[in-house]
């Protein structure tokens, strides 16, 4: 049965998706490059420095590595700017209830975030007494789809990687929890999140009881 619980943050615990979007498109609007909503699910889940190639693709000319690493640093600091005012409100419905549940059933939990900026959204939203371990993002050789970081949060509370539930509202995060070996509890979309072993519409409808046997 299952032993721990790997959470993703943005979009899942914290509406924090929407803030990371705010951010990308200001930055995008400055450049005068287009960036929507659509182009946006990319983004969801994958490295800062992925998602600046990503909205750079259609640009009409080259980024220098210069430029570039200015322009993720401006990006973070728009996006460090929004969270530095959040409050523990800015947790989703039942995302509390969720880490919470976790803890009463005798279950791990952990953090496997691709943010740098996870220690200080948790820090924020008040859920650090209910975290186990916080996968350092920083740390992870390869971002999401690739395994690192889920396997570094399920290291973190030494449950193998087979015994750990995951859950993630991103393409990119599905499968990086796939690889690592996790039963991958997709939050969100059914069509986006296709490769999850199982879909919650939300947080709230997380019931970590019903995975156990
Ligand atoms: C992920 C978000 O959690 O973290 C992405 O879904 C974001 O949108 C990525 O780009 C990296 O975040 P940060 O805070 O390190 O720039
Ligand atoms: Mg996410």
């Amino acid at each position: 049965t299952y032993k721990a619980v790997l959470f993703d943050l943005d979009g899942v615990l914290a509406d924090s998706a929407r803030e990371h979007y705010a951010a990308w498109k200001r930055l995008a609007d400055e450049l005068g490059l287009a960036f929507d909503e659509q182009k946006n699910e990319r983004l969801k889940g994958v490295s800062r420095m992925a998602s600046l190639d990503i909205l750079l693709e259609d640009a009409p000319r080259p980024y220098s590595d210069a430029e570039k690493h200015a322009l993720a640093t401006r990006k973070n600091g728009y996006y460090q700017a929004i969270i530095q005012k959040v409050t523990p409100d800015a947790l989703l419905p039942g995302a509390r209830q969720a880490l919470e549940a976790c803890k009463a059933l005798g279950l791990k939990t952990a953090l496997a975030s691709a943010s740098r900026n996870a220690p200080l959204l948790i820090d924020r939203l008040g859920i650090g007494p209910l975290m186990d371990f916080i996968a350092d993002a920083g740390a992870a050789k390869q971002s999401k789809p690739a395994p690192d970081i889920f396997l570094m949060a399920a290291k973190g509370v030494a449950v193998p990687p087979e015994r750990c539930l995951a859950l993630d509202d991103a393409a990119a995060g599905v499968l990086s929890a796939k690889a690592a070996g996790c039963y991958v509890v997709g939050v969100g979309d059914a069509d986006i999140l296709a490769a999850a072993n199982a879909i919650i519409p939300d947080i709230a409808a997380f019931d970590p009881k019903s995975y156990l046997d």
